[in-house]
């Protein structure tokens, strides 16, 4: 307990070695190969991704923090339009760095919430336990380290309150375009109706702008995708040799989907721990991650064809972003 007016409540690491080995040997045997983005977030991805918010070219990070900071009173004064008791969710709330200046208003507007960051790095739950605290004397908090399905299951046991759920960054970029209505379906059926949802959108702008940010001068992105295969060589006793991949992200303006991959530079074999090898052909890629663009009608059509009502859009004074208020049905 950091601050003696904060309730704090974490819970433990979800992620066994087990669902490690088994997700990472499922993707590097499949044709083509993958892993999974959410893998990035270990101890390590998650300090190399706050250096890559605060690079230059990756221009989310301040365009989503424009509209939470200069729009934050209009953000409370919204939600306080629908309802004045409701609690607040974040799903992957990072290092909160944004939300922190809504939860800012809804402090000054006397609202009586708790803050329910669901995150599944333990690493950022322990952290915003500490920080949110001090930096909001009096917030109460109750961090959630796992799986956002799941803790949305174990909220309702600690919550019946009406939620307002933030789901930031355009973390829904990282979901392909085709699962994204069955994603949003399902986070709708763990809310009751009359909840909202704020979504980040990170919308299609310039190539030159978006491919910048997936692939910045100074490799920071680099080594964000390296990691996974750093943990991979630390945790299943694998033996990626990193200097033998290269980073190559690339841009779809037409279906807004910039995709990052790490290509070998020859052909090689990996070893991972006993149970056996991996082979790649010289440019043989392996998918890391989505990270998709959308146009404004999409990301409204997504919330209709999942069961939201749009309610609201805020953008940056750039228009380059978008946070989309939706209430459920
Ligand atoms: C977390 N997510 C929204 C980031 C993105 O932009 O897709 C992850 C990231 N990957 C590379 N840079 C940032």
């Amino acid at each position: 307990m950091n601050c003696p007016t904060a309730t704090t409540t974490t819970h433990s690491e979800p992620l066994t070695t087990d669902e490690f080995f088994h997700d990472v040997w499922r993707g590097l045997t499949a044709s083509p190969k993958y892993l999974q983005s959410k893998y990035f977030y270990d101890e390590v991805g998650d300090g190399i991704f706050q250096e890559i918010m605060a690079c230059p070219e990756y221009y989310l990070t301040n365009c989503e923090l424009d509209v939470f900071s200069n729009k934050r009173n209009e953000l409370a004064n919204t939600l306080l339009s629908y309802f004045r008791d409701f609690d607040v969710v974040e799903l992957g709330a990072g290092d909160a760095s944004k939300s922190i200046h809504l939860l800012d208003a809804l402090m000054k507007h006397e609202v009586d919430f708790t803050y329910y960051p669901i995150d599944i790095s333990k690493n950022i739950i322990t952290y915003l336990d500490k920080k949110l605290p001090a930096a909001l004397p009096g917030i109460k908090i109750h961090g959630l380290n796992g799986d956002y399905f799941d803790m949305l299951e174990e909220l309702k046991e600690i919550s019946t309150r009406n939620k307002v759920v933030l789901f930031l960054g355009s973390s829904i970029g990282n979901i392909q375009l085709e699962n994204t209505v069955d994603f949003l379906k399902e986070l709708k059926s763990h809310l009751l109706p009359g909840d909202l949802i704020l979504t980040g959108f990170d919308l299609k702008k310039d190539p030159s702008v978006i491919l910048a940010a997936y692939n910045d001068a100074g490799g920071i992105t680099r080594r964000f995708n390296m990691n996974l295969l750093q943990r991979i060589n630390n945790t299943l006793d694998a033996d990626f040799d990193l200097s033998q991949f290269a980073h190559r992200p690339v841009y779809n303006e037409q279906t807004g989907a910039c995709r990052s991959y790490l290509e070998s530079l020859k052909t090689q074999r990996v070893r991972i721990g006993e149970v056996g090898w991996i082979h790649f052909k010289e440019g043989e890629q392996i998918f890391m991650e989505i990270s998709q663009k959308y146009t404004v009608q999409q990301t409204d059509e997504f919330a209709l064809a999942a069961g939201f009502t749009p309610v609201r859009h805020f953008y940056d004074s750039k228009r380059w972003f978008l946070d989309s208020l939706w209430q459920c049905g």
